[in-house]
């Protein structure tokens, strides 16, 4: 899959994705990044990406031209989606990102200072929420995207690793994890974790994922338990 990051701010995307698990899948090719920055494509003497709001008031807006140029120079794959990021989207989830995994190409455009004139919005087919606040831009959010989509494609993480198990994927809240040394202070690890018996563990764990869920994630458990009742 190609991701295609339209932002006035490239550099901000380095350090990211050339560490850990997800510079080792850039490196890989496992997933393509390439950046167009808006303001390669600004007109006058001053390249300038923004501007006032019509109407007045305070913060500046995003200029209509420059994103549009960014958009229609970029190449056009067979599958894909023009994701712009903005607190009043639909909040991105683990759902999303299998949605996302099938698309060959996603366009995904940052907004910075007050956000992008709404004329934009003629060319996007998507539009994502990171939550209920506000960030100074959509780099943190094309981030998060870009590494939880990448973290599910085939090659990313080890089997040691698999994301089967991990919170979401059945419904449930992950179970709690240890590693050596068996008693850390007065901390001990629980004691059916060092038992062996196979079918013991994968009750507590799963008696674990449920209590969790159900004390953090009340609105997961009722979904889990309707889901499981029709199963
Ligand atoms: C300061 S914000 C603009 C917020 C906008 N005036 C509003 O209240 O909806 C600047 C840019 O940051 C990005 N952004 C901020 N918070 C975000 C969030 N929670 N999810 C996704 N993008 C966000 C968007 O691209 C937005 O255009």
């Amino acid at each position: 899959m190609r991701f295609d990051v339209v932002t006035l701010f490239p550099e901000f995307f380095e350090s990211p994705l050339s560490s850990g698990l997800l510079g080792k899948a850039i490196v890989n090719q496992i997933a393509e990044v390439q950046f167009t920055n808006p303001r390669d494509f600004a007109l006058g003497k001053h390249r300038k990406v923004d501007d006032v709001p019509y109407g007045g008031g305070a913060g500046m807006v995003m200029k209509v031209e420059p994103l549009f140029a960014a958009i229609e120079s970029l190449p056009v794959y067979p599958k894909r989606e023009v994701i712009y990021f903005t607190p009043q989207g639909v909040p991105m989830d683990q759902a999303m990102f299998k949605t996302l995994l099938t698309y060959d190409q996603l366009i995904l455009l940052c907004g910075n200072y007050e956000g992008v004139d709404e004329r934009v919005m003629t060319l996007v087919t998507r539009e994502i929420s990171l939550g209920d606040f506000v960030l100074t831009g959509g780099e943190i959010p094309a981030l998060a995207l870009i590494n939880g989509t990448v973290r599910l494609m085939p090659g990313t993480i080890g089997k040691e690793e698999s994301h089967q198990c991990d919170s979401f994927e059945d419904g449930l809240l992950d179970f709690p994890h240890y590693t050596r040394p068996p008693i850390f202070r007065d901390l001990e690890v629980p004691e059916v974790l060092r038992s062996g018996n196979h079918a013991a563990i994968a009750a507590w764990r799963k008696q674990q994922q449920q209590e969790r869920t159900s004390d953090r994630r009340p609105d997961l458990y009722e979904e889990w338990l309707k889901q499981s009742n029709c199963d």
